[in-house]
């Protein structure tokens, strides 16, 4: 199409009618989003067809014209997987090099399409479905994880490490115990992002540019067609709020937070100052100049990570602070770090399931570690409180002995049974059973608790739990 004014050759705009002259080539590029919203390709033409579906079935589209967009779409749908659709700057965004196309393939069926429909209830839709499925991908995703994260406590429900607190050796725990603190973790982090589904999974369509539209919509029927659970039920709210990619923004910050605990953990445990674990070479790498490095490069990047996830919630919340009712050009912010946020969710997920398979336990060094630092003064304590002594006062009997013992270098298991009798009469010759590592693991013996029984019951119940 010529443009009326000056003669130059400019791409047709859906609202170009009213001015007078081209946009600037940099406002162009400035408020441009087909760089990135082509990604939503899919969903629009989803969208698209249920509502023109919609149209026919209500009269205000014509079995002929419905026919021909459905004809074009799937044309278009064809073009845009073989990488032959031509994604123009000058007609903005997805929606309107969509359209633009379509009415290029079927003529005036094509310019039919917007009726009863506004670019700002159109994105909304497509986002809450991209956003849908991005949801039900990471949820398969975070399932695989957890069950390599069950494998590798399965094997390890026996083994013995120290358990921190203050990064200090407090009790002795299992591999298997510690590593299924991490399973109930991406339980709720499931459970979070099952419950944002149910806001995302609602209908703006129908809302049009924002107070609804005169023609007899049947909106129902477009979210069942659709899948959604419902509709938005303010037209104002439908196209303007994003609070639920705000939630969802909020449920990856919390996966990469709890993630970027199990890295920092596994960094430590890597280093050969702890040397519990180690990591298959594939998720190391080495050093350019020192040649003795392996270097956990996968964790520390998790780690890294979790700060670029945490900067997209806080853009997402600070793009619709005070932003005035209804749909502004703001929103269209949402998406460079909704789209980040679940790339880099997915493939952290992804390389940790594969990851968590080739971690190895050093139980001799777990061990060790756990000797080393008086786990078992807890159990101490408990043994003489069994025996009558007030839990204070036993605390400060095993508080002496832990002295004396830092004195001689040895652990409490270590002193002869006379020397434990002069912090206490009360301690007797079975005191031995309870200041083994073992004894202390397997007196835990509760739910939640340590003990390697509790530790398989608690596998048990959550492979049901995955199914
Ligand atoms: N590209 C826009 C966005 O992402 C689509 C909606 C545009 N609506 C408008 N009234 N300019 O939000």
């Amino acid at each position: 199409m010529q443009d009326k004014k000056n003669d130059a050759p400019v791409e047709s705009k859906a609202w170009s009618g009213r001015f007078s002259e081209p946009v600037a080539e940099l406002v162009k590029r400035y408020t441009a989003s087909v760089g990135f919203d082509h990604r939503l390709a899919a969903y629009d033409i989803q969208g698209s067809l249920a509502h023109a579906h919609m149209l026919q079935a209500a009269g205000i589209l014509g079995a002929e014209d419905w026919a021909a967009i459905q004809r074009g779409l799937a044309m278009i749908e064809q073009e845009i997987s073989d990488g032959r659709f031509k994604w123009s700057l000058d007609l903005e965004d997805v929606h309107l090099n969509i359209e633009k196309r379509l009415t290029d393939l079927i003529g005036d069926a094509g310019k039919r399409l917007h009726t009863g429909r506004s670019r700002n209830d159109q994105v909304a839709t497509d986002i809450r479905l991209y956003l849908r499925a991005s949801i039900d991908g990471l949820l398969e995703l975070i399932r695989h994880a957890q069950l390599a994260f069950l494998d590798l406590a399965e094997k390890n429900a026996d083994t013995i490490m120290p358990g921190f607190t203050h990064l200090q050796v407090a009790q002795p725990v299992t591999f298997g115990h510690h590593l299924m603190a991490y399973f109930e973790m991406l339980k709720r982090d499931a459970d979070r992002l099952q419950d944002c589904r149910k806001r995302v999974n609602r209908l703006p369509l129908g809302a049009a540019a924002l107070a609804g539209t005169s023609y007899p919509i049947d909106r129902e029927m477009v979210a069942k067609e659709l899948g959604f659970d419902g509709v938005c039920e303010n037209s104002l709210d439908a196209v303007s709020d994003r609070d639920f990619a705000i939630e969802f923004a909020s449920c990856a910050a919390l996966i990469m937070t709890h993630l970027s605990r199990l890295s920092e953990e596994l960094i430590l445990w890597m280093s050969p100052r702890f040397g519990f674990i180690s990591i298959a070479d594939r998720f190391c790498t080495g050093s350019s100049i020192m040649p003795q490095k392996k270097n956990p490069d996968v964790p520390e990047l998790i780690r890294g990570k979790t700060g670029r996830i945490n900067g997209h919630l806080v853009a997402l919340l600070t793009l619709m602070k005070s932003q005035p009712l209804a749909y502004n050009k703001d929103n269209q912010e949402d998406k460079e770090p909704l789209f980040d946020t679940v790339d880099t969710l997915a493939n952290t997920l992804t390389i940790l399931a594969d990851m968590m398979t080739g971690i190895t336990a050093k139980p001799e060094a777990m061990r060790a570690a756990a000797a080393q630092g008086f786990a078992t003064a807890t159990d101490l304590a408990d043994y003489m409180v069994k025996k009558g002594l007030p839990f204070r006062d036993a605390h400060e009997v095993v508080a002496l002995a832990v002295r004396h013992a830092e004195t001689k270098g040895c652990d409490l298991s270590d002193l002869p049974l006379a020397e434990l009798r002069g912090f206490s009469d009360l301690i007797e010759d079975d005191v031995f059973g309870v200041l083994t590592l073992e004894g202390s693991l397997n007196s835990r013996n509760h739910i939640g608790g340590t003990a390697p029984n509790q530790v398989r019951a608690a596998i048990g119940r959550a492979r049901k739990l995955l199914g």
